[in-house]
């Protein structure tokens, strides 16, 4: 298996619903590797050039507001696939589709709140990287616990 890294973003409401941790121990529990991780506010001017593939897409408008409506916890995950992993653990964007279990799954109602992204690629994740981290904000730290995940 390849060694990869992908963004994952905690959207806004993670923050003041107090489930930053819950979520957390999830991507941990499951076997990714934190290489990088802050709160910080998305300006506008960031939000759209993230989802600058989305911006003919009804939802768009919308979905700039929401995701700088609030803080959000900006993450930087590695571990073997983990582009495909971890969307299999966020579940289908919409809620209505997300299998218990997942994390939207269990967390989130409706798609305009759907709580965290995950980079679709390892191409997006490599752009999206490169948009919300620099580089010396990433940590290449020995995982001793990899033999056993
Ligand atoms: S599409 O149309 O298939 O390309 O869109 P999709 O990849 O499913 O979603 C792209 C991002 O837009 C979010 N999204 C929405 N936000 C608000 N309202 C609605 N109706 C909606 N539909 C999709 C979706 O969660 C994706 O954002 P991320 O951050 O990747 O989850």
């Amino acid at each position: 298996m390849a060694l990869e890294r992908t963004y994952v973003m905690l959207k806004p409401g993670v923050l003041s619903r107090r489930i930053v941790g819950e979520i957390i121990s999830r991507i941990e529990r499951k076997g990714f590797d934190i290489v990088g991780l802050k709160i910080m506010r998305i300006s506008r001017d960031l939000a759209e050039q993230h989802y600058a593939e989305h911006r003919d897409k009804p939802f768009f408008c919308g979905l700039i507001e929401y995701i700088t409506s609030e803080p959000v916890v900006a993450m930087v995950l590695e571990g073997d696939n983990s582009v495909k992993m971890m969307r299999l653990l966020c579940g289908a964007t919409s809620p209505e589709e997300a299998l218990p279990g997942t994390i939207r799954g269990d967390y989130a109602m409706h798609t305009n709140f759907n709580i965290i992204h995950a980079s679709d690629s390892s191409e997006a994740a490599a752009r999206e990287i490169g948009l919300f981290f620099r580089p010396d904000e990433l940590v290449d730290w020995s995982n001793e616990n990899r033999n056993w995940i």
